[in-house]
């Protein structure tokens, strides 16, 4: 039962999608419904299980909503999953099934690009409805942007850690080089930074490292790179009870969703000492461009909000130090208390 699920975490609809036609098998999440729509990507991936797709895609989506209230998007957060391997099933009439469905929820989901889905097609799902961002004809991928947004995350992580925010010489070990990794590595380069990277596909990272003027370790070798900073750019569930002993970094900032394997992680983190900036606070760059692709937000304002991941970064994070809390704690407290404090406004107005 959906309803028992342990993310469900009060989701106003989740609904099954499938077409016999196409073979389609997708779940639609919407967690929170908040202005114009309730926004988040399509991640196409080949699930084990129907039940490893559902948690996924509710723990995901509540992400999603956590992400829009802290960057300050008048949006809800949702995602959606389709079950499946990209590389052999994505075909186009398969896309346009899943967005016919998304056309029929009337605007109440805005889907944009995730693990496995790009801005071509989003385009495939823009035939036949309109509620979709990060197009190849829109602003294009949100890789670049959500990689802006992580790189002011890292700054703000190391003024929390260190004192200062300037990445000069600071050592930064980046997992995963693909679209927001690839990106990051030339800001933190840029920045000064001595960045070493890993990707499961080594010419990934040695295209990235060869690019911005890294340095390529193992994929097995970078969540316990000797460096300040670690920075996952790559899955989720990376830090958990096997991964947290062998970390030498002392703060992570990464655009990963879903970082922590458990709740519990982000305990085990602040007693090791880590500085964790949680993924939902720094990763809102994809989803601050994608509104500003559909005319939710200006240029200005879009830039302003991607600026202020610094800010709101450096305000978790140093309100975990001083209480001496997990920053995830912190964080989702604050999504309540914005939430709380917007619900009280519409009730008096
Ligand atoms: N693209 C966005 O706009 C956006 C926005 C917010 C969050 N995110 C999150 O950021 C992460 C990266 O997104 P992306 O768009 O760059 O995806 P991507 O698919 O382009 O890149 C992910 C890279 O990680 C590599 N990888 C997979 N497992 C790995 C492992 N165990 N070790 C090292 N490398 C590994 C893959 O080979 C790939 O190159 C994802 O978790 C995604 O959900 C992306």
């Amino acid at each position: 039962m959906v309803f028992d699920h342990p993310e469900f975490d009060g989701h106003q609809q989740v609904t099954f999608v499938s077409d016999d036609d196409t073979g389609l098998e997708a779940i639609v999440a919407i967690h929170h419904l908040r202005g114009p729509s309730a926004g988040g990507g399509v991640r196409f991936r080949p699930y084990a299980t129907v039940d490893d797709a559902l948690t996924d895609v509710l723990r995901l989506s509540r992400a999603m909503t956590y992400k829009m209230v802290l960057a300050g998007l008048r949006m809800g957060g949702a995602k959606s999953v389709i079950i499946g391997d990209p590389a052999t099933d994505k075909t186009p009439a398969l896309l346009q099934a899943f967005g016919r469905f998304i056309a029929s929820l009337d605007g109440r989901y805005t889907a944009g690009p995730d693990v496995g889905t790009n801005a071509d097609d989003m385009e495939i799902l823009a035939e036949v409805t309109e509620h979709v961002a990060g197009r190849a004809s829109g602003a294009g991928s949100t890789a670049p942007p959500t990689a802006v947004g992580v790189f002011n995350g890292i700054r703000a992580t190391a003024a929390a850690a260190y004192g200062r925010e300037t990445l000069d010489g600071r050592r930064v070990a980046v997992q995963g080089a693909g679209g927001v990794g690839s990106h990051l590595v030339g800001h933190l380069v840029e920045a000064g930074a001595d960045v070493v990277v890993a990707d499961v596909d080594p010419a990934k990272a040695e295209a990235v490292a060869e690019r911005h003027g890294a340095t390529v370790v193992g994929p097995d070798e970078i969540l316990s790179a000797e460096v300040d900073i670690l920075s996952p750019n790559a899955v989720g569930g990376v830090l958990d009870a096997d991964t947290i002993p062998t970390i030498r970094a002392t703060a992570i900032c990464g655009g990963a969703n879903n970082q922590l394997a458990r709740s519990a992680d982000g305990v085990a983190l602040a007693e090791r000492g880590i500085l964790w900036a949680p993924d939902y606070v720094v990763s809102a760059g994809g989803a601050i461009a994608g509104s500003c692709e559909l005319g939710f937000l200006t240029e200005t304002q879009r830039d302003a909000m991607l600026d202020a991941i610094f800010s709101t970064t450096l305000d978790v994070l140093t309100e975990a130090i001083s209480s001496q809390r997990p920053t995830d704690d912190v964080a989702r407290d604050r999504v309540r208390a914005l939430l709380a404090e917007e619900r009280s406004e519409t009730a008096s107005t």
